[in-house]
């Protein structure tokens, strides 16, 4: 059983500033809900209640959003604005949290070997919260990897095909057809040129990891950017044994970028916020 998700939030979110200066970019909200709590909620979904951030200067806030607020509870308990806490109420009772910080911006892989004291040696998820998975009135991402992963018993990264001329923005992969929108992979470029990816098959922020990838991170080499990359250590991963490629059900949003977070802002404004 998998219980754990890691969720790492030390980045910058320089893209938007000077709104994230003194403000983590994972609280910035959808509407009414910050972004890092619609991963938390798909975690939890998922059955992965253990809730583990890897963050880093200047992101407490996320540390007191997953903290009862005292005050705030007092003052509006027994009147009608309680339904607005509802939600984070709901996170609080089901899950519970860990932290981490992670002092120098290394790399995605560097990232996850930070959440190592948090993880230990068991599978678990890694959520990248800037890339909002939203499958209404079906089973999120997390929740279809997981079921794979108890068939499967490896590794599993999330995918989607994207056209050639974004295909530079992400982790690639080529692999072999296993149907129902599984591949085992066989190969995996971080952040190719169009011309030298292996397919359109994108990796996008939903992860599930076997505990060998920590030492397997640890014998990695710096890629590209001169950052230590998890798609290195997965690639690796994948010619030692065995790495699946899913193509999941639903729909994504690239929340890292500022086009994409408007457009989940008006998507979640329109068949989620409005119909609550
Ligand atoms: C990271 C990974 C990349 C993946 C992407 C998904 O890149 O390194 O392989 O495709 O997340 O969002 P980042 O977007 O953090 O640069």
């Amino acid at each position: 059983m998998i219980k754990k998700c890691l969720f790492p939030v030390a980045g910058y979110g320089t893209r938007f500033l000077p709104a994230t200066k003194s403000m983590p970019k994972e609280m910035l909200p959808l509407v009414n809900k910050p972004l890092v709590q619609y991963g938390v909620e798909e975690s939890i979904e998922a059955g992965l209640k253990e809730v583990a951030f890897v963050t880093g200067r200047g992101k407490r806030s996320i540390a007191d959003h997953f903290d009862i607020s005292y005050e705030l509870e007092h003052q509006i308990a027994g009147t009608g604005k309680e339904k607005y806490l509802s939600s984070i109420r709901e996170v609080l009772d089901k899950g519970t949290f860990m932290m981490t910080r992670q002092r120098e911006m290394k790399g995605l892989g560097h990232a996850i070997l930070t959440g190592e004291c948090l993880i230990g040696n068991e599978a678990f998820g890694v959520i990248l919260s800037d890339d909002l998975c939203l499958n209404k009135g079906d089973e999120g991402v997390m929740a279809q990897m997981v079921k794979l992963y108890n068939q499967f018993r490896c590794s599993i990264v999330a995918t989607m095909e994207v056209p050639a001329d974004q295909i530079e923005k992400y982790g690639v992969i080529a692999g072999e057809d296993m149907g129902n929108g599984l591949y085992r992979v066989s190969n995996m470029v971080e952040k190719p040129k169009p011309e030298d990816a292996p397919s359109n098959l994108a990796v996008i922020g939903r992860y599930i990891l076997t505990p060998d990838i920590f030492d397997i991170i640890r014998d990695t080499p710096p890629g590209k950017n001169g950052e230590i990359q998890l798609t290195d250590a997965l690639m690796t991963q994948a010619q030692n044994g065995c790495v699946l490629a899913y193509k999941f059900r639903g729909k994504r949003f690239d929340c890292g970028s500022v086009p994409g977070f408007i457009e989940a802002t008006n998507y979640v404004y329109e068949h989620i916020y409005s119909e609550e």
